[in-house]
């Protein structure tokens, strides 16, 4: 057993854990918060997708113990004190919830792709969601939700500046 120091969603958490427990059993089994997905066992669906220190990690490729010392958003620390995240408010109006399995994955993909890429062009979002499989409607309202939220993201930032 390794004990493991993480933060999740901003709370911080001590656990003992198996050398070979992966994250998203972590995050799941261990402090019971279900956002992130299980929806493969071949590493390719990314509805585990979390941000580790703020970039995109498939929790199912990584260790408990690799996320020792690191911050681990999930879906469900998304939202801050002023509501839903931009990118959930975009899936929530632009109707890219869908069945809704894939979507936590698929907003924790899209808020680590329009951090490095404020202003993506429509190739840009489908490449940068490729390793995130939405088996509902061809990405159609996935990629418009991206847009929505990269339009007021950017408006936002032009805001506070
Ligand atoms: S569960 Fe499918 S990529 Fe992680
Ligand atoms: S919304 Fe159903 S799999 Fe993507």
């Amino acid at each position: 057993m390794r004990r493991i120091r993480v933060t999740v969603d901003g709370r911080a958490h001590e656990h003992e854990v198996e050398p070979r427990l992966l994250l998203i059993h972590y995050l799941r089994e261990v402090l019971g918060i279900g956002g992130a997905h299980v929806g493969c066992d071949t590493s390719n669906c990314g509805a585990c997708t979390v941000l580790m220190d703020g970039e995109s990690v498939k929790s199912c490729t990584v260790l408990a113990v690799q996320a020792d010392g690191h911050e681990i958003t999930t879906v469900q620390g998304l939202a801050g004190d002023g509501g839903w995240h931009p990118v959930q408010k975009a899936f929530h109006e632009a109707h890219g919830l869908q069945c809704g399995y894939c979507t936590p994955g698929m907003i924790m993909a899209a808020v680590s792709l329009l951090r490095e890429n404020p202003d993506p062009s429509e190739q840009e979002i489908r490449e940068g969601l490729e390793g995130n499989l939405c088996r509902c409607t061809g990405y159609e309202n996935i990629v418009k939700a991206v847009q929505q939220a990269a339009r007021e993201m950017r408006g936002q930032a032009v805001a506070a500046s």
